[in-house]
C-alpha cells in the first residue's frame, strides 16, 4: 500500500555524467576534455584509474535504457559531452550528436523522459589550454555549443540544465586542484565561478527555444556552526555564502550575496563581473535543480587547511576567503565517502529555498550514497543505500506536504562509475557493474526505487 504518495506526475529518475560512464573516448571523433588530459596525469586519480572504458555506456547503452524501463522509472538525466559535439571546442561533430539522438530516442520509445545536463565538467580541453573557466570568453564558447545542440536534440529534449556544480567545477578544479584541470589559484577560481553562471546566462535563451526548460544544478549543503561563538558563526556565513548563497541569489535574484563579494574581494572577484552579466545570470529560470549529499558542520581551528575530503590527493583551500574554517563531523554515519547521512539537511534547504527566493519549481537533481557493495550469488544487497534513498525522499515528500513545489528526484547513480578523483573505488550505483566484464546487477536499492517509481510513492 502506498501511503506517502508523491504529486502526479513526479519524476522518478537516476542521474549520471558522459565522462564517467560512457568510455569510448575517441570515437567518432570526440576530442579530448580537461578530465582526460587530468586523469593520464600521474598522481591526480586514485590507481591512475581513468574514464578511458569507464561503463562502457557509450556503446551498451541500449541495454542501459532498457534496465531503466524495466526497474520502472520514467526519468533519466544524463550529461552531454562538450568534446564529442564540438572536438576542440568548435564546429560540429554530427557523430557525436547522433549518439545523443540515438540515446534520447531510446529513452522516449521506453516512457522515459531525457533530462540533459550541457556541462559536467568535461570542458573541450583546447578551451582550457586558451584559458578555460577563468577566461570570459569560454562563457561564451558554452552559449555556441548550446544552441548546436539545441538545435539538434531540441526536438526530443525539453529539460535543459546548464551547468552542474559549478562549485566544484571552479573552486576544485582551479582552487584546490582536486579536480580538472588541476589548478591552484583563489584568483582563477573565484573568476571561473563567475563565468560558469555567466556561460548559463548566455546559453538560456537559446535553450528555451521550442518549448525548452531552462535549469541549472548546483550543488547545495545544509551548514552549521558548531558552537555559538561568534567565530563560529561567522565560518558558517562564509560557507553558505560560497556554496549555497552565492549561486541561489545569482540564478534566482540576479545578484551576487554582498557578503560574499566582500570576502571574495582581495582574489579580484570584482573586476569579472561586468554591467549586466547578472541581469543574463538571474534571467528567467524554469526551474532549480538541487543536488544534495550532505552538511557541513564548521568551526574555526588555528590553521585548519580548509578542506574537506574531495579527493584522495586534497590539495590547497577551495574555500578562498575562509581558509580558517574546518569541516568536522557531528557524529552522524557517514557513507563510504565520509559524508554524513543526512536527510534532515536535505527538507531543510528545500524549505529554505521555497521561502526566501521567488517562487521556482525544484528538482532533487542528485542523491545518494557510496558503500562497499559485494555480490553474493548474483545479488547485491545494499540495505544502507535503500535506507539512504527512503529517508531522503521522506525528506522530500515532507517538503511537498509544506508546500515546496518539488517536481522530482534523480537518485545519483544509475551505474557505478568513474567517481572522479576516487577512480573506480566508490561505488555509488543503483545498478552493480562488474568492471572487468561490465556486467549489470541491478542492486536491491534499484529493485526498491522502480517499485517507488510504479506507485509513485513509499510505502
Ligand atoms: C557530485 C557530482 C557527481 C558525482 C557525485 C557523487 O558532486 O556531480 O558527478 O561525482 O557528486
Amino acid at each position: 500500500m502506498t501511503t506517502r504518495g508523491f504529486p502526479e506526475g513526479f519524476a522518478w529518475g537516476t542521474a549520471t555524467a558522459a565522462y564517467q560512464i560512457e568510455g569510448s573516448v575517441t570515437a567518432d571523433g570526440r576530442g579530448a576534455s580537461i578530465w582526460d588530459t587530468f586523469a593520464h596525469t600521474p598522481g591526480k586519480v586514485l590507481n591512475g584509474e581513468t574514464g578511458d572504458v569507464a561503463v562502457d555506456h557509450y556503446a551498451r547503452y541500449a541495454q542501459d535504457v532498457a534496465l531503466m524501463g524495466d526497474l520502472g522509472l520514467n526519468a533519466y538525466r544524463f550529461s552531454l559531452s562538450w568534446p564529442r559535439i564540438q572536438p576542440g571546442g568548435r564546429g560540429v561533430n554530427g557523430a557525436g550528436l547522433d549518439f545523443y539522438k540515438r540515446l534520447v530516442d531510446a529513452l522516449l520509445s521506453r516512457g522515459i523522459t531525457p533530462y540533459a545536463t550541457l556541462y559536467h565538467w568535461d570542458l573541450p580541453q583546447e578551451l582550457q589550454d586558451a584559458g578555460g573557466w577563468p577566461e570570459r570568453e569560454t562563457a561564451y564558447r558554452f552559449a555556441e555549443y548550446a544552441a548546436v545542440v539545441h538545435e539538434a536534440l531540441g526536438d526530443r529534449i525539453k529539460h535543459w540544465m546548464t551547468v552542474n556544480e559549478p562549485w566544484c567545477a571552479a573552486y576544485l578544479g582551479y582552487g584546490s586542484g582536486d579536480h580538472a584541470p588541476g589548478l591552484r589559484s583563489p584568483e582563477l577560481a573565484v573568476r571561473a565561478a563567475h563565468h560558469l553562471l555567466l556561460a548559463h546566462g548566455l546559453a538560456a535563451p537559446a535553450l528555451s527555444g521550442n518549448g525548452g526548460l531552462v535549469g541549472a544544478a548546483p550543488n547545495l549543503y545544509a551548514v552549521t556552526a558548531l558552537t555559538d561563538s561568534d567565530a563560529d558563526l561567522e565560518a558558517a556565513r562564509r560557507i553558505d555564502g560560497l556554496q549555497n548563497r552565492f549561486f541561489l541569489d545569482a540564478l534566482l535574484r540576479g545578484a551576487y550575496p554582498e557578503d560574499v563579494v566582500a570576502d571574495l574581494s582581495p582574489y579580484g572577484f570584482a573586476d569579472a563581473v561586468k554591467p549586466g552579466d547578472l541581469d543574463l545570470i538571474g534571467g528567467p529560470l524554469d526551474f532549480l535543480g538541487v543536488n544534495y549529499y550532505s552538511r557541513h558542520t564548521v568551526t574555526v581551528a588555528e590553521g585548519a587547511s580548509g578542506v574537506v575530503a574531495t579527493s584522495p590527493f586534497a590539495g590547497s583551500s577551495p574555500w578562498p576567503g575562509a581558509e580558517h574554517v574546518a569541516f568536522v563531523n557531528a557524529g552522524r554515519p557517514v557513507t563510504d565517502m565520509g559524508w554524513e547521512v543526512d536527510p534532515e539537511g536535505l527538507r531543510e534547504i528545500l524549505l529554505r529555498i521555497a521561502k526566501e527566493y521567488p517562487p521556482v519549481p525544484l528538482y532533487i537533481t542528485e542523491n545518494g550514497a557510496a558503500y562497499v557493495d559485494e555480490v553474493v550469488a548474483g545479488a547485491v544487497d545494499d540495505e544502507e543505500r535503500r535506507a539512504y534513498l527512503e529517508a531522503h525522499l521522506a525528506a522530500c515528500h515532507d517538503a511537498i506536504a509544506a508546500g515546496v513545489p518539488l517536481r522530482g528526484y534523480f537518485a545519483w547513480s544509475f551505474l557505478d562509475n568513474f567517481e572522479w578523483g576516487w577512480g573506480y573505488g566508490k561505488r555509488f550505483g543503483l545498478v552493480h557493474v562488474d568492471y572487468a566484464t561490465q556486467v549489470r546487477t541491478p542492486k536491491a536499492s534499484a529493485r526498491w526505487y522502480g517499485r517507488a517509481a510504479r506507485h509513485n510513492g513509499l510505502s
